[in-house]
């Protein structure tokens, strides 16, 4: 006989209501399921529509033959704690979620034929790849193994789950991406890829191609120094790509072909030029550079962009901000804090939509002259080297906030040479 520390939490879905109650909670202790845990557990079922165990003793395994005997009171099974090597679904289980929380011994996951399980989660185990029998649980809607020891990801595997929309595979040691082979080759459903976290080092995003249904891909938090597109693909229904957290020094994208992207993320990374970005991308409404390694920003790279909306490439190194030609956007939120700007030149582009444009952090002497021509927007330019002249005639704007630059209380002593007063309570030191 084995004994067992696990806890689970069982949710009888679509139960009747007891009483007035709506929802009801009942939890046992300590079950021991070779004397009279299963007639306890039935009784409990029978008062409340979740049953959390605190510690449960079975003969073999609480899977298997376990879920098997609960089907019929149970929706969903939440294990937060699996002790076993193996966690088997027996042929015809009728359970349709299984949540596993802590399983650092399993190895195996075989299901048996199944066409009711949706859900499956299991996270800190120690599954090297994706279960075999996964073919046979044809209603997958969502899978997440994830803290696991996953190192090849073969979309193969996922050709018989057409349902399988979502598919979480973060925190494992996936280096590589197999591509769905045979001709003609099969096509997968998934709609959110996430592999968040792991080891992958080159990928070519081709391999996509057979998943036209893609909404989101995130590979953050990876180890990625070379990103191709080595064919030319449309990804039809694509709308965030996140790449950040990676080591890409460039990024071509011009194979794609992307009607519904909406979401380019693309750091922190090593970018030293901005991104090669398909043409046109008629959704394209935010883009993030952030903690990238560019220098230089043409504002004219965005001109194929009519409804790009916020763009975000704080934390670089760009000394000058300009537009080599005349251009005219639609931006609403520009942000370039923590950057070195030395020269911020709005000659010949014009932004009519802009509300905020954070410029923190950088090497301003002199205010750009924004509100002749966008008298709303909110100007930030805290730690920047303003002198005390360029700020006195926006004394008004430094008072209701739209121009910030470091307001100081008026009481606290300032570190600059000189200062001016703003209105009761605050001021601005500055240098002349
Ligand atoms: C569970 O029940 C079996 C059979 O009666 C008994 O031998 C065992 O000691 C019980 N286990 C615990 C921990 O109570
Ligand atoms: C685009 O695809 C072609 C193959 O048609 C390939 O030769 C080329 O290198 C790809 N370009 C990029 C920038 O990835
Ligand atoms: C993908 O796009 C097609 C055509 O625009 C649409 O019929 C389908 O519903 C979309 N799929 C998803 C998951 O949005
Ligand atoms: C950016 O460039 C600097 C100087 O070339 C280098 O020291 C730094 O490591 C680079 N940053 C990244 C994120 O690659
Ligand atoms: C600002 O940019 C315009 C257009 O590129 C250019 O003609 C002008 O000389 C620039 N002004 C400064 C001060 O650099
Ligand atoms: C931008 O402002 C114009 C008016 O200047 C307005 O017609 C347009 O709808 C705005 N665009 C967006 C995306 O808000």
């Amino acid at each position: 006989m084995l004994m067992m520390w696990l806890q689970l939490g069982m949710h009888l879905c679509e139960g009747q209501c007891v009483g007035s109650i709506f929802y009801s909670t009942c939890s046992i202790p300590i079950v021991n399921m070779t004397t009279d845990g299963g007639a306890r557990l039935r009784k409990a079922f029978e008062v409340a529509k979740e049953v959390t165990i605190g510690k449960m003793i079975v003969s073999i395994s609480p899977s298997g033959p376990f879920l098997q005997r609960f089907a019929n009171y149970v929706d969903l099974v939440w294990f937060d704690s699996y002790r076993e090597a193996a966690f088997q679904v027996p042929d015809g289980n009728t359970i349709s979620g299984i949540i596993i929380g802590y399983a650092p011994g399993m190895r195996t996951f075989i299901a048996g034929s199944n066409t009711h399980l949706e859900s499956l989660d299991i996270s800190k185990c120690s599954l090297d790849r994706v279960p075999q029998t996964l073919p046979k649980m044809t209603k997958l809607k969502f899978l997440s193994i994830t803290q696991c020891k996953i190192t090849v990801l073969r979309l193969d595997m996922f050709a018989d789950n057409q349902y399988l929309k979502n598919l979480d595979l973060s925190y494992n040691q996936i280096q590589q991406l197999l591509p769905v082979t045979g001709r003609p080759a099969r096509m997968l459903s998934i709609e959110t890829l996430t592999l968040r976290g792991n080891l992958l080092q080159n990928l070519d995003l081709a391999l996509f191609v057979a998943m036209p249904q893609l909404l989101n891909l995130n590979f953050l938090n990876n180890l990625i120094v070379s990103l191709d597109v080595s064919a030319p693909i449309a990804l039809p229904n694509l709308s965030g790509l996140y790449l950040g957290y990676n080591k890409l020094v460039s990024l071509d994208l011009r194979n794609l072909t992307l009607p519904k992207l909406e979401t380019f993320s693309f750091g922190p990374n090593a970018l030293t030029q901005m991104p090669i970005l398909p043409r046109p991308l008629p959704k394209f409404n935010y883009l993030s550079l952030s903690a990238n390694n560019l220098t230089q920003l043409d504002m004219t790279y965005f001109r194929p962009y009519p409804n790009l909306q916020k763009i975000y490439i704080s934390s670089n190194q760009i000394t000058t901000v300009r537009a080599s030609s005349p251009v005219r956007l639609q931006v609403d939120y520009l942000e370039l804090s923590n950057n070195k700007i030395t020269t911020f030149n709005i000659t010949g582009w014009d932004m009519p939509n802009i509300t905020l444009l954070n410029l923190d952090g950088n090497q301003l002497s002199v205010v750009p002259s924004v509100f002749e021509r966008y008298p709303k927007v909110y100007l930030f330019m805290n730690r920047n080297p303003v002198l005390c002249d360029a700020l006195l005639p926006f004394k008004d704007r430094l008072k209701n906030y739209q121009l910030q630059k470091d307001p100081w209380p008026l009481s606290k002593a300032c570190t600059t040479i000189s200062s001016f007063t703003v209105d009761e309570t605050m001021k601005i030191c500055c240098d002349q």
